[in-house]
């Protein structure tokens, strides 16, 4: 679907490529893999794309590097984990040189507003350009899903179910589809409540899980009964059975990283303000509902005419620092 050598630069050294690539949110969460190595994903999950929340990253690969350059926001880092992606494309594209990546987010990294989806989304798209590789959208999701699971889902925008699949090599866990953005418009309200790094990331959060907590198996075989609610929900646009559905699997997620050894607890003070704060508008008649990764933001669900009402009550809550609104995105597309 796009087209891989379509600028090249001065030198003529390497045709680097551009791409940006929406964060999102689980509706029916991510948490727990059936392949570790090959990142596959131990059960399904559906997920929202959010158009206020973008990543762009540039990949050029030129002769005469050492090693891979990382810059992230204008701050160079360590590439390891963008070296062992960029590794899985060298690999598939015969290509052996390294890279300069630049990456921008608008929004606060490793936080838990899903960074990792779209910088990996982000990435999968421009590196697999500028290796010159034509990958189509679902080749894409998987590659992007090698990076973080959630990635595979922000190659697409709207509404989005990632698959765990069956295949052993994980060439079925790949995401599709379930409706486009304009299909049916949603908002959602991210209260930040702590801007910093979160303190355990997600890979080393679900191997402790998996190992430790008493509700992972159950967490595991109750997951399809939740995607086909949320199919369903999705399906009959009924924001009520989406809301209740989302509340119930961030609970459910909450409960698993709660009983893992040692405790995962991302909650804050704020994060509970909020959470109290979403049922207490609920219960006063604006219908919203709350959701939460593995980090101390809140993401409120509500439709786009209570989205202002929204913002106003949770920037009024005590341990908010900031509030951000936003629509659904669009899937990952190349820039240049
Ligand atoms: O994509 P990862 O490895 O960062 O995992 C994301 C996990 C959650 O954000 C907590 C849940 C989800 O479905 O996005």
């Amino acid at each position: 679907m796009h087209d891989s050598n379509s600028v090249h630069d001065s030198n003529d050294a390497g045709a680097p490529a551009t791409a940006r690539a929406h964060s999102n949110i689980g509706l029916i969460k991510y948490w727990g893999k059936r392949d570790a190595g090959l990142n596959i994903p131990a059960a399904g999950s559906i997920s929202i794309t959010l158009d206020a929340l973008a990543t762009e990253t540039s990949v050029a690969f030129r002769d005469g590097l050492a090693e891979d350059e990382f810059r992230l926001n204008g701050v160079r880092f360590p590439a390891g984990r963008v070296t062992r992606f960029l590794d899985l494309v060298r690999t598939a594209a015969g290509q052996e040189r390294h890279a300069i990546v630049t990456s921008t987010n608008n929004f606060p990294t490793g936080a838990g507003l899903a960074s990792s989806a779209s910088g990996f989304a982000a990435l999968a798209v421009a590196a697999a350009s500028a290796a010159g590789l034509a990958l189509d959208e679902r080749e894409l999701s998987g590659l992007a899903r090698r990076g973080s699971g959630s990635a595979a889902r922000s190659i697409y925008g709207g509404y989005v179910e990632l698959h765990a699949g069956s295949a052993p090599d994980g060439s079925d866990s790949v995401a599709t589809q379930l409706l486009a953005p304009h299909e049916w418009p949603l908002s959602v309200v991210v209260a930040i409540t702590d801007p910093g790094t979160k303190a355990v990331d997600s890979t080393t959060g679900m191997r402790a899980s998996a190992a430790a907590s008493v509700f992972y198996d159950t967490w595991v075989d109750t997951a399809e009964a939740d995607l086909a609610g949320m199919r369903a929900a999705i399906g009959a646009r009924d924001f009520s059975a989406l809301g209740e559905l989302s509340e119930y699997s961030c609970l459910k997620l909450h409960a698993v990283m709660l009983s893992t050894r040692p405790a995962l607890a991302y909650w804050n003070a704020g994060t509970v303000a909020a959470m109290h704060a979403v049922r207490e508008l609920r219960a006063s008649g604006v219908e919203v509902y709350f959701t939460i990764d593995a980090g101390p933001q809140l993401k409120a669900l509500c439709a786009p005419d209570a989205a202002g009402a929204v913002a106003a009550a949770l920037a009024s809550v005590a341990g908010v620092v900031d509030v951000r609104v936003s629509g659904l995105g669009g899937g990952t597309v190349r820039l240049d």
